[in-house]
Parts: structure tokens; C-alpha cells; sequence
């Protein structure tokens, strides 16, 4: 199984920005722990603070790969144009927040990408991308 997870703007970040709401791992580390959780699976990860290159990585991998786990950070409030592209692929794409994205700002309480999503998880830190891979696989066996 290939699962692809895209994190967005300012995650590059994790460890350093925010650490009260975001917690002190980096991506890097939580991700060694990620693919030795899931040793069966090809868990390849993208970084970008840039919109389109996050929506050319959904189009390379969404007609590929199993599942694709995104967190589009702030593009998640803003970009139709991320929702499109998930609309344009095969793959089924889980949206991800580490925080609870609805017991905060309003403007967070808005995703732009939820509803071209399979589903969505949030709150739970970063244990949130391992349920989404745990979600996609259960997806593939169903
Ligand atoms: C986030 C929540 C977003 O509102 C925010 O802009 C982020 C991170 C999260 O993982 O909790 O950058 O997606």
C-alpha cells in the first residue's frame, strides 16, 4: 500500500513554531515512528509553504497511490483551488489537523476542503495522521 502525506504552510515548522497548540516533535521524528508503526506500508511525505505545489503533488500521486493524508494548514480555510484538486484525483484523500481546528478561531472553523475529502480528522495531536492511515487502510480492505 503507498500513501502519500502532504503537510502545508509553516508545518516545516513542527517542534519550533507554536509548541503549546502544536506539540514539540518534529514531522521528521514523528515520521520514523509513523513507518515503523506501519512497516507493511510505502509512506512517502511532502512538504510545501507553496499552494500550487501542493496541488501538483495531489496530482501525481491521486490517481497512483492508496491514500493521500493532507494537512494544507491554512490553505485549508482559503483555497478552492486545493479543493479542486482533490476533486480531480481517484485517490481518496483524508484531511488532517493536529489541533482541534473547531475550538478555535472562527475563521479556522471553515474547511474549503472537507467536503471533496473522504473525511476529516483534527484534534488529536499528531496521532491525528496515524487514525487517518489507519482509516485509509481500513478504506482499501473494505
Ligand atoms: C492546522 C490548523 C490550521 O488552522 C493552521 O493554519 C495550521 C495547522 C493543524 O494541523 O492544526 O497551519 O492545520
Amino acid at each position: 500500500m503507498k500513501i502519500q502525506i502532504i503537510n502545508g504552510p509553516n508545518l516545516n515548522l513542527l517542534s519550533i513554531r507554536e509548541p503549546d497548540i502544536y506539540g514539540v516533535a518534529t514531522f521528521e521524528d514523528y515520521l520514523k515512528e509513523l513507518r515503523i508503526k506501519f512497516s507493511d506500508t510505502e509512506i512517502h511525505y511532502y512538504q510545501s509553504n507553496v499552494e500550487g505545489e501542493i496541488i501538483n503533488r495531489i496530482h501525481q500521486t491521486g490517481f497512483s497511490f492508496d491514500g493521500i493524508v493532507l494537512n494544507a494548514g491554512a490553505y485549508t480555510h482559503t483555497s478552492v483551488a486545493i479543493h479542486d484538486a482533490i476533486k480531480s484525483v481517484e485517490t481518496p484523500v483524508v484531511e488532517v489537523h493536529i489541533s482541534n481546528v473547531y475550538a478555535r478561531e472562527q475563521f479556522r472553523r471553515q474547511s474549503l476542503l472537507a467536503a471533496a475529502c473522504k473525511g476529516v480528522i483534527a484534534g488529536f495531536g499528531m496521532d491525528s495522521y496515524r487514525l487517518a492511515i489507519e482509516a485509509l487502510k481500513q478504506l482499501k480492505v473494505s
